[in-house]
């Protein structure tokens, strides 16, 4: 990924979709095909339907902006769940209090599952868009997407799924779970920062207003109107992040050359020996148990504040998140301001966990 950034610039750059010179021209062609490879790696059908974004959060903010805005009214509501990410709540949020819409939330049971019976009942004739995280990151949660959109289809609602955490653990099919717009960072699936895309089913696209104004995102100008472009350039106003676009692919490709079952396969088995070996230290209580996880082994300990224990880990060499995890409402939902976060990725090792539990230890050994 960096030797693809770094070719980039010193081989290629140059802007996009403007020059008729040689570098632009390669620039260009590297750009789109980094598109035609989210949208491969995405499983969708058309390369037209992946924009590039800055991130998940901006991605979400533009569905919010561009699509649901023109059509929510007072009264209407947006449904999202109780163990969503500050980014899919707070953009929401915004939107509701300037149409005077209303924020409902799906309540989760204590093992961190969504209760299915109250989504169904909240879902009215009033939802406008459902806003659903695929896989928890404070949780570990893997939501029953597929069937959540097909209860919401079955009531005419679109389904926002935040994939930030599922990109890098699940292998994705958006035509299979047919959800009307799916959005991810590449810096959760080993690319770089501060690029990120969002898949949205094309009649979405096409009917959807500008997100941002500027270069790129026009067919014409005069100081009467303006022509926009056709989607996805219509939503990447702008010199766009060329290099992070092709950094994005370059991480995708090593993802699907590993395969994406036999990292999920790895991952489930470091998880299902560090919940087992995590549990075993006296103490501790893990904060979310569902019936289908990803990699993240959320956990508090006795007494013991989560900093604390994340800065004797981090004193042994271990890097672990200790924090709300952007999840304010998910702690809330526990009781706790906190938890300490251990994510495994595809390459960790058992030894690791051996040395997370050593390291659990010894946070025992300081705080007595
Ligand atoms: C589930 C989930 N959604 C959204 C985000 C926001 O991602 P970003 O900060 O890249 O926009 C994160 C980041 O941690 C996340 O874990």
């Amino acid at each position: 990924m960096i030797d693809a950034v770094r070719t980039f610039y010193e081989h290629d750059c140059s802007n996009v979709h403007r020059g008729v010179h040689l570098l632009s021209q390669r620039a260009t062609i590297a750009y789109e095909k980094a598109r035609t490879t989210v949208k491969n790696h995405l499983g969708a059908n058309d390369s037209r339907e992946i924009v590039f974004t800055r991130s998940t959060t901006e991605g979400i903010n533009l569905v919010a902006a561009s699509f649901v805005r023109p059509r929510l009214e007072p009264g209407d509501e947006v449904l999202i769940s109780a163990m969503e990410h500050h980014s899919n709540i707070v953009p929401w949020q915004i939107l509701c209090e300037e149409r005077g819409a209303k924020l409902v939330v799906i309540p989760i049971d204590d093992d961190g599952d969504i209760i299915l019976s109250e989504y169904e009942r909240l879902l009215s004739e009033r939802t406008r868009i459902v806003g659903l995280v695929h896989v928890s990151n404070a949780l570990g949660t893997v939501n029953p997407m597929r069937n959540m959109i097909e209860t919401a289809h079955a009531k005419g609602v679109p389904v926002l799924v935040d994939g930030a955490q599922a990109v890098p653990h699940l292998a994705i099919d958006v035509c299979d779970l047919d959800c009307d717009f799916y959005v991810f960072s590449a810096h959760k699936v080993y690319g770089p920062t501060g690029i990120g895309a969002v898949y949205g089913k094309r009649e979405h696209l096409l009917e959807m207003v500008p997100y941002q104004g500027g270069g790129d995102m026009i067919l014409s100008v005069t100081f009467e109107g303006t022509t926009f472009n056709e989607p996805p350039h219509r939503f990447e106003a702008g010199t766009p992040n060329i290099e992070g676009a092709i950094g994005l692919a370059t991480a995708l490709d090593y993802v699907d050359d590993l395969g994406l079952d036999l990292i999920a396969a790895h991952e489930g088995a470091l998880l299902a020996d560090a919940t087992d070996a995590v549990l075993a230290v006296p103490g501790v209580r893990l904060i979310g148990t569902a019936r289908s996880k990803a990699s993240v082994l959320s956990f508090v300990m006795d007494g013991i504040h989560p900093h604390d224990i994340g800065t004797i880990l981090d004193s042994e060499g271990i890097a672990v998140r200790a924090g709300h995890h952007c999840a304010q409402p998910v702690m809330a939902r526990y009781g706790v301001s906190a938890t300490v976060r251990a994510s495994f990725a595809l390459y960790n090792t058992v030894e690791e966990i051996d040395a997370l539990v050593a390291g659990l230890q010894k946070v025992r050994e300081v705080f007595g």
